[in-house]
């Protein structure tokens, strides 16, 4: 008999796009988008349980197998490095990871470089491949505003639309990394579960193919 199928999921707008995906795969559960504030939801008959967790801590379920796989942004990957399987590029919340700061900045080689940023692995290896001497200021949120006060030179942070920076008088500088959402494995669990999770994949690594083709 096939094995029900943990699934933790991104919460909010990319989740219910991932949820979708899954859905056309032939993983629904209706309950899921029902306007309600439960977390899990189980469709047995088509083998899932979905979780809805908080983007940043999907890693972290999968890692230590409290689901079975997740759909996590490569920004959170790259940061915490989580020891997991990527499985799939969905395509899904493209962005990418950035250099921003003042329109005019012009970095001076001759002081350390005060760069403001939730990432900070992500920022520590951009520039010490570049063996750039940086300060690193550790934020959790509106990181654009670093900059404008006198906090930090730069910030790097995922840019999506621009619209943030434009409106904060921000522009993007250089580009660090491109962005999407990926499909997750925790390591023990594909083992065990290999049959169920690739069956899973390959269903929608096919959606995948037909959507980019009927886009051609
Ligand atoms: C991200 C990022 C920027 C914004 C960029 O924040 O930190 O602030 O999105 O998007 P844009 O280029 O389309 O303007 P997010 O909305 O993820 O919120 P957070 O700061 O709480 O992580």
């Amino acid at each position: 008999m096939a094995r029900m199928l943990n699934i933790a999921l991104p919460k909010g707008r990319l989740g219910e796009r991932v949820y979708e995906l899954f859905e056309a795969a032939g993983y629904a559960c209706p309950a899921l988008m029902e306007p309600n504030r439960r977390l899990i939801f189980e469709n047995e008959a088509a083998g899932v349980r979905y979780f809805w967790a908080k983007p940043s801590d999907v890693a972290i379920y999968v890692e230590r197998g409290a689901a079975d796989i997740g759909v996590a942004g490569k920004d959170i990957l790259l940061e915490y490095g989580p020891d997991v399987y990527e499985l799939l590029d969905l395509g899904l919340g493209k962005c990418r990871m950035c250099v921003a700061g003042p329109k005019d900045f012009r970095d001076d080689y001759a002081r350390t470089l005060r760069v403001a940023t939730k990432f900070p692995h992500i920022a520590q290896r951009y520039y010490a491949a570049q063996s750039r001497p940086i300060d690193i200021i550790e934020m959790h949120g509106s990181i654009e505003l670093a900059p404008i006060v006198g906090l930090s030179d730069v910030i790097v942070d995922i840019v999506e639309t621009g619209k943030t920076l434009a409106e904060n008088g921000l522009a993007p500088l250089q580009d660090v990394v491109p962005i999407s959402a990926r499909l997750i494995a925790n390591k023990a669990r594909y083992k065990f579960c290999t049959a169920e999770i690739q069956t899973l994949t390959d269903r929608i690594a096919a959606l995948l193919a037909q959507e980019n083709e009927a886009k051609l």
